[in-house]
C-alpha cells in the first residue's frame, strides 16, 4: 500500500425529510448569505426548491437564486455565477440538484475568491480557497456531494476538464434518498453506472497489497449488482435507494481509493463524448467502460480475473485466467444493457467519423502531449483502437 493522506470532513445528514435542516446547517457552518444553485427545474417541480427556501428562511438566512445548470454544466453559467455572489455579497454556495449543479457551485465557490479566470483550476492549477459549499443530492451518481471534483465543460471548445482541491468538498451534504424517486429510469441506470465506473477506476491499480480498499471496492460494487435491479424494477423502493445513495457517496470520497494508484481513463475517454454529444455521463461510462477494460485486460490478467470470480460470480479457469477475466467483462456489459444503458456508439448518438477529433481533444487539449495515462498509458493509437471497439 502506498503512503497517503485523507481529510474528508463533509458532514452527511442522511434519511428522510432532511431537506429540512438546509437552515440550520448552512449557519452552523458559518453562512450568513447564501447563492441557492439549481438545474433545468426537477427541482421546482418536486417542490423541494420552496422547501429549501422555508429552511433558510426559518433560520433567518437571506439568499439569492441562479437555476439553469445544464447536465454537463457549462462555464458560461459558472461565470454568471461569480459575478452574482460578488455583487450580492454572498459567502455560502447551496447547490440543490445532481453532480452537474454540485459541480457549477463548486467552481463559483472556487472562482469568486480569485483573482484569475476560473478556467485556470481546470487546466492544472489546484484549488487552494474557495466558499464554503453545501449540497442537497437528488440523484446518486457522480458522489461529487463527498468528492473535492468539478468537472465543467468549456463552451470555448466544447472540451471537459476537471478540478481538484479540499477547499471545494462540500462541509456539508444532505442526502434523502426519497428524493431520487422522481429520477427517470434512465438517469437512475446512468447514476447506477457512474458509481460502478468510480469504484472499478480505482479497482484498476497497479500497487500491490491492497486487500483492504480491494475488499471494500468489490462490496460497493455487489452492493449495486444487488440494489441496481431492484431499483429499476421498483423506482420507489426507498431501501434500495437508501443503499444505492450512500453507496455512491463512499465509491467517490475516496475512502476506498486511498493507498493505490487508480486509473481514470474511462473517465477521461467519455468526458470528450459527453462534451462532443452532451450525452448523460453515466451512459457514456456505459459504452467506455467494457472498451478499455477488454483493450488493457493484458496488463494485469489476474486482477479482472479476480473482479470476475469476487463481484460476479464467475468461475476461476485456472488453465487460462484470460477465460475468466474476459467472462467477468461480459458480465458487466450484460448488467449494463440490463438496465437499459446503451451498448455501442449509435446507441449513445456517438459517430464514427468523430473518432480522429475525439482522440486528438483527448490527448493533445489543454496541454495533454499525445497520451493519457493510468492503468496504463494510452497514446493516440491506442485511444483510436479503443473508440473503434465502442462502435
Ligand atoms: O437539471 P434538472 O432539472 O435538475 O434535471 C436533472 C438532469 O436533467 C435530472 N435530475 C436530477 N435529480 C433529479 C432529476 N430529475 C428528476 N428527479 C430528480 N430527483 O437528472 C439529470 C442529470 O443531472 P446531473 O446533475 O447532470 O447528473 P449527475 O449527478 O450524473 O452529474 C453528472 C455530471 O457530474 C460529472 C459528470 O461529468 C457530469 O458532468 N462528474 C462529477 C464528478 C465529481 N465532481 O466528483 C465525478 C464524476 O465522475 C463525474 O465526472
Ligand atoms: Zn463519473
Amino acid at each position: 500500500m502506498n503512503n497517503f493522506s485523507f481529510y474528508s470532513p463533509t458532514y452527511f445528514c442522511f434519511g428522510k425529510d432532511t431537506e429540512n435542516e438546509a437552515g440550520n446547517l448552512v449557519r452552523r457552518f458559518g453562512g450568513t448569505k447564501v447563492l441557492i444553485h439549481y438545474g433545468g427545474g426537477s427541482v421546482v417541480r418536486s417542490g423541494l426548491l420552496d422547501r429549501v427556501k422555508k429552511s433558510l428562511e426559518d433560520a433567518d438566512i437571506p439568499f439569492a437564486e441562479l437555476g439553469g445548470v445544464q447536465p454537463n454544466p457549462r462555464s458560461g453559467l459558472v461565470y454568471q455565477g461569480i459575478e452574482l455572489v460578488k455583487k450580492e455579497q454572498i459567502d455560502f454556495l447551496l447547490a440543490v440538484g445532481g453532480g452537474s449543479t454540485i459541480d457549477s457551485a463548486k467552481a463559483i465557490a472556487a472562482g469568486a475568491v480569485y483573482d484569475g479566470d476560473f478556467w485556470d483550476f481546470y487546466s492544472g492549477k489546484r484549488i487552494e480557497k474557495a466558499l464554503p459549499v453545501g449540497t442537497i443530492l437528488t440523484i446518486a451518481a457522480a458522489g461529487s456531494e463527498g468528492s473535492p471534483d468539478s468537472v465543467i465543460t468549456n463552451e470555448d471548445g466544447m472540451f471537459k476538464r476537471g478540478a481538484s482541491g479540499d477547499a471545494i468538498r462540500p462541509r456539508f451534504s444532505i442526502l434523502n434518498p426519497a428524493l431520487t424517486q422522481t429520477l427517470p429510469p434512465y438517469q437512475t441506470a446512468c447514476g447506477i453506472t457512474d458509481i460502478m465506473a468510480h469504484l472499478y477506476e480505482r479497482y484498476l491499480t497497479n500497487t500491490k497489497e491492497v486487500e483492504v480498499t480491494d475488499r471494500m471496492i468489490e462490496a460497493l460494487l455487489l452492493t449495486m449488482v444487488h440494489e441496481g435491479p431492484r431499483v429499476i424494477a421498483d423506482p420507489n423502493n426507498y431501501e434500495a435507494r437508501a443503499n444505492i445513495m450512500w453507496a455512491g457517496m463512499m465509491a467517490h470520497n475516496n475512502s476506498c481509493g486511498v493507498g493505490r494508484s487508480q486509473d481514470w481513463n474511462s473517465h477521461n475517454i467519455e468526458h470528450e463524448l459527453s462534451a462532443l454529444y452532451d450525452c448523460a455521463h453515466g451512459a457514456g461510462l456505459a459504452v467506455a467502460m467494457p472498451a478499455v477494460m477488454t483493450y488493457v485486460m493484458d496488463h494485469d490478467v489476474m486482477r479482472f480475473a479476480q473482479a470476475a470470480v469476487r463481484v460476479w460470480g464467475c468461475q476461476m479457469d485456472f488453465a487460462c485466467p484470460e477465460n475468466t477475466a474476459k467472462a467477468g467483462i461480459q458480465a458487466f456489459r450484460n448488467f449494463l444493457t440490463s438496465i437499459g444503458m446503451p451498448k455501442n456508439f449509435e446507441e449513445l448518438g456517438a459517430k464514427e467519423e468523430d473518432i480522429p477529433k475525439l482522440v486528438d481533444v483527448l490527448c493533445n487539449g489543454d496541454g495533454r502531449k499525445g497520451s493519457i495515462s493510468g492503468f496504463v498509458t494510452l497514446t493516440e493509437e491506442d485511444c483510436t483502437n479503443i473508440y473503434k471497439l465502442m462502435l
